[in-house]
């Protein structure tokens, strides 16, 4: 699947960011029918989202629907699956069972709109407590999960502290649902979003603390902020060159029975070549450099 180095959030309800947003180069937009979404006008939000998502080709969107515990996720979904988005983001997700009902009742949904089976995505949003003790099982529990997205402000809220500049707070869960991610077999994860979103620095910093723990991109609230993830998230044209250096070295010394090469004064293994073959597959799946 496409790596997301960004999926940009806009309030379904607000047309004018909406275009913006689909304008824009967010790898992905996230179309938001939950907490940007007043209580009065989610019933109309799902209705604009509808009748939005069926004319935009190519682009990747989700829809981030209301979570298992109110009473509009069967709305969402029956409304919006037969528009075909990229994808639903679930939030709140707490167990391995929230996904397989989501994943039920979208594949019922699919089969009545002449979908093929499995087609439409699935991002598990986890953010409380719960989620991240569970998030293995989340990331294992359905074939047409993407990844898990991890939001820290309303997890900073379940366990009851605050989102800090610095986000010690958040280092157990975002290293966490790293691990369980691969446990489950879906793809890196996403971070959150950065809400103070004209301080340009911090993001950029956050950006390389999450990218180096292992995720695949970060959520953005503001167009602001798509350019300086892009450029966190994206392989430098040397690393791709020396990515390819490696991967050529070892293939020719692996060929006369070495498997534990020199190039410029750093060992080359197996890990490593390995290490290389993902990086240039990362590249061919988001086509970025930077
Ligand atoms: N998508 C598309 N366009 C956006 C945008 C977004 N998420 N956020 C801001 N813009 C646009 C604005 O409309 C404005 O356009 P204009 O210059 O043509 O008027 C421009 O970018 C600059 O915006 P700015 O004035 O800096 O911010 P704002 O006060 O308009 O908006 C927020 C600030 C936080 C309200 C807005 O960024 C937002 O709604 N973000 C998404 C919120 C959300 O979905 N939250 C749920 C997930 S946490
Ligand atoms: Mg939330």
């Amino acid at each position: 699947m496409k790596n997301y180095r960004s999926m940009l959030f806009v309030p379904a309800t607000d047309s004018g960011k909406i275009n913006k947003a689909l304008a824009s180069n967010a790898d992905c937009v996230i179309l938001d029918l939950e907490d940007s979404v007043a209580l009065s006008e989610k019933k109309t939000a799902q209705v604009v989202v509808k009748n939005l998502l069926r004319d935009q080709g190519n682009r990747h969107i989700y829809v981030r629907v209301n979570s298992i515990d109110t009473p509009f996720l069967f709305g969402d979904l029956t409304t919006i699956i037969p528009s075909r988005p990229t994808g639903i983001m679930l939030p709140k997700t707490e167990s391995a069972d929230h996904i397989k009902w989501v994943d039920w009742l979208m594949g019922q949904l699919e089969r009545e709109s002449g979908l093929p089976a499995g087609q439409i995505g699935l991002i598990a949003l986890i953010e409380t407590g719960c989620g991240v003790i569970q998030a293995a099982s989340i990331a294992g529990a359905s074939g047409r999960l993407k990844c898990i997205a991890f939001g820290a402000i309303d997890y900073t809220l379940d366990i009851g502290t605050k989102l800090s500049k610095e986000g010690h707070e958040l280092f157990y869960a975002r290293a966490h649902i790293v691990a369980a991610s691969r446990a489950g077999g879906c793809e890196q994860p996403i971070d959150t979003v950065y809400p103070n979103f004209r301080d340009a620095e911090g993001l950029k910093r956050e950006s390389e603390f999450v990218r180096n723990l292992g995720y695949q991109g970060k959520m953005v609230i503001h167009p602001g902020q798509i350019e300086i993830v892009h450029q966190v998230f994206s392989p430098t044209p040397d690393e791709i060159s020396y990515a390819r250096k490696v991967v050529q070295a070892f293939e020719t010394a692996e060929k006369q029975g070495i498997a534990s090469v020199n190039l410029d004064g750093k060992m080359i293994d197996y890990p490593v070549m390995k290490r290389a073959k993902q990086l240039l597959k990362n590249v061919d799946n988001g086509g970025v450099i930077k």
